[in-house]
């Protein structure tokens, strides 16, 4: 209950009174601030106010150095992607992976995003590739033309409107498209990510296989395929980031990767 109220109260204080950002606390106040802090809600720690603040008062950790240890022609980076979300916890996968200077790929459902708006404008402030992952999840290569259009127009939008952009990428839910799905994509400005590595994460919910295949079967210019939804796909993240560096890979977004998509092409790896 105590650290609930501290919690409470350095939330208040960190979003009503930026003013005070710049002072220097004396370390009896920083200390208790700083477990307040430590045990707020990820998706409230993550806000980026709220952290910006807390770091300026030194009790949020500061974020390491981003050492890009991504190549210049990106011959040794990796395409980690998210599905499905934004839910409670892809603040935890987003802290992850700031934590250590790496980035990768959501493809975000239009409902959920409008939900966790603040993660999404999270991602695509901390470089994040934000993709569209259509509204209703269906198999688009079962619907008419007319139907996949608005699928994607509507996410489309919604993405534009959290984050100021208009997404470059698509993914199509089960991986299911046509011709008229990549023309579709391709008239809305998206190119179509599709993957070289699935960990099934949805499939066995189990961090340390996911963390397993991920690494051993990534190779450079890779796009593993994961889901956020799952807490047990949380909890590999670390595991795959530190993975892939020991292997000499980077985790990268898809923009990253792919420098310039062509709309309606489909991309599985970088050759
Ligand atoms: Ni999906």
């Amino acid at each position: 209950m105590r650290k609930r109220c501290v919690a409470i109260l350095v939330t208040g204080c960190l979003l009503l009174n930026p003013a005070m950002a710049s002072a220097q606390l004396p370390a009896e106040v920083r200390e208790p601030l700083k477990n307040g802090y430590a045990s707020l809600p990820a998706e409230i720690r993550n806000n980026p106010a709220v952290k910006n603040t807390a770091r300026q008062w030194g009790i949020a950790p500061k974020p390491r150095p981003v050492t890009l240890r991504a190549k210049d022609d990106c011959s040794n980076c990796v395409a980690l992607t998210f599905d499905d979300g934004p839910v409670a916890h892809t603040a935890e996968v987003l802290d992850l992976l700031q934590d250590r200077g790496a980035r990768a790929s959501f493809f975000v459902a239009a409902g959920n995003a409008q939900r966790h708006a603040a993660l999404v404008r999270a991602m695509a402030s901390s470089s994040m590739t934000v993709g569209n992952h259509t509204v209703s999840h269906r198999e688009l290569d079962k619907l008419s033309h007319e139907e996949v259009v608005n699928e994607l127009a509507r996410t489309n939008a919604v993405i534009s409107s959290l984050t100021g952009s208009s997404p470059r990428w698509m993914r199509p839910p089960y991986g299911a498209f046509n011709d008229t799905v990549a023309k579709a994509a391709g008239d809305q400005g998206l190119a179509v990510a599709m993957w070289d590595v699935d960990t099934l994460d949805w499939k066995y919910k189990d961090p340390q296989r996911t963390c397993r295949v991920a690494v051993d079967e990534a190779k450079a210019g890779s796009i593993v395929l994961m889901h956020d939804i799952h807490a047990t796909t949380v909890d590999a993240v670390a595991c795959i980031v530190d993975g892939l560096r020991k292997k000499g890979l980077e985790p990268v977004s898809l923009d990253q990767l792919f420098q310039k998509p062509v709309p309606g092409k489909v991309y599985t790896k970088k050759d």
